[in-house]
């Protein structure tokens, strides 16, 4: 497939590949021809930062850990064969590949989860909403400027890029409305998917040059709520006389009645469902996390000499409080920042020292 983008992003994309075209064989292939993180590995970092989601946590790490060491060991195989040239390589391996859908509440770690594990991983990590997509026709976005955005972050350098990961969030909203008369947009976009999901050759025209781009190596995550899916799946059940957890029965057909297209579904193998984040859950995100939103807190008011804590029935309301909003983790720094506000405001400069907020302090600043 061919496309035309704007001359703003062509020369974006010109600096970018200035740049770093020198460096073909760049750290990147060669940290994948070497990869050797097992799914333990890949779990244990992601646990430094996402709570939870044990289940689903072991899926990814393993579906990741799979995917490129397969990559790296059949790219080794081919530059052996092929004298060395990175793109030949690329173009001749031939690996199958399980891209993954991730399905759970707004907030709960989908996206996150993807962008700490390409992280390790150390390959460019993308992330497309589809609601841009979601309206009649593509409202100026099209399957290229995808490709493109994955350019972008692999620095310019194609070879890169067509090993990196692509987030697709809110897949759930390009689902087909059932009745009739409404806009059918979403089957239109999941269409277009298809091909890219599944790895085509594509072609960025940049004008003067044009940059050939296969998909065929990269991972595609897709994420969204399916709010109420876990109904679909559960009648289903009844009607057949199962008994258990929804989420082990989950199957390709269930999405299909949610509207999602048969064709796409069957192109996302590896289903991972995220659950709800418990009170103990967001609790344990402010106490645990590498990335914990009160952390982040207490070192900035540490660089002005105070030293923040929170009791432990302080940090329980916060987290009952995160949990009612139902935004997920998301809560817990929307909340922090009500009680930490006027704290944040008056004692930079005026106070050095301890600041304890206890459940008494806390309440009063939620009032
Ligand atoms: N399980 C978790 N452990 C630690 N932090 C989390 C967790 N879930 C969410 N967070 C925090 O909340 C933020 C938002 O989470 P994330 O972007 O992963 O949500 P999401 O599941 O993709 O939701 P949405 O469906 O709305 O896109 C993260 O950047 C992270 O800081
Ligand atoms: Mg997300």
């Amino acid at each position: 497939m061919t496309d035309r983008i704007s001359e703003q992003s062509r020369q974006h994309i010109r600096e970018k590949i200035g740049e770093l075209r020198e460096h073909q064989i760049s750290e990147t292939v060669q940290q994948i021809i070497e990869f050797n993180k097992t799914p333990v590995d890949i779990k244990a970092y992601i646990d430094k930062f996402v709570v939870g989601q044990e289940k689903g946590k072991k899926v990814i790490a393993t579906a990741i850990a799979f995917h490129y060491r397969r990559l790296g060991t059949a790219l080794k195989q081919t530059i052996g064969e092929n004298g060395e040239d990175i793109g030949v390589a690329l173009r001749n391996t031939r690996t199958p590949k399980a891209n993954i859908l991730m399905i759970g509440p707004t907030g709960c770690g989908k996206t996150y989860t993807g962008e700490m594990a390409s992280r390790l991983v150390g390959v460019p990590f993308g992330i497309q909403d589809l609601t841009k997509f979601s309206e009649v026709g593509y409202v100026g976005q099209n399957v290229s400027d995808i490709l493109v955005d994955l350019l972008i972050s692999a620095g310019g350098n194609p070879h890169v890029a067509q090993m990196g990961i692509v987030y697709l969030d809110e897949i759930d909203k390009i689902a087909t409305e059932l009745v009739v008369y409404k806009d059918v947009s979403g089957r239109g976009v999941q269409k277009g998917l298809l091909k890219l999901v599944e790895g085509a050759e594509n072609t960025i025209d940049l004008g003067k040059e044009r940059i050939s781009l296969s998909t065929r190596h990269v991972l595609f995550i897709a994420g969204g709520v399916y709010e109420n899916l876990d109904s679909i799946v559960k009648n289903r059940m009844a009607k057949h006389g199962l008994e258990g957890d929804w989420k082990d029965y989950l199957l390709a057909d269930d999405l299909v009645a949610y509207g999602m297209e048969r064709q796409l579904m069957g192109r996302f193998p590896v289903r991972v469902v995220y659950d709800p984040l418990t009170v103990q859950d967001l609790k344990d995100i402010m106490i645990k996390s590498d990335d914990s939103p009160l952390r982040a807190y207490v070192n900035d008011l540490k660089t002005w000499g105070i030293d923040l804590t929170f009791t432990e029935d302080a940090l329980t309301e916060v987290a009952q409080r995160a949990g009612h909003e139902g935004t997920g983790a998301r809560g817990l720094i929307s909340i922090l920042h009500r009680v930490l506000c006027e704290d944040m405001y008056q004692l930079p400069g005026t106070y050095t020292g301890e600041v304890v907020v206890d459940k008494t302090h806390l309440l009063e600043r939620l009032r």
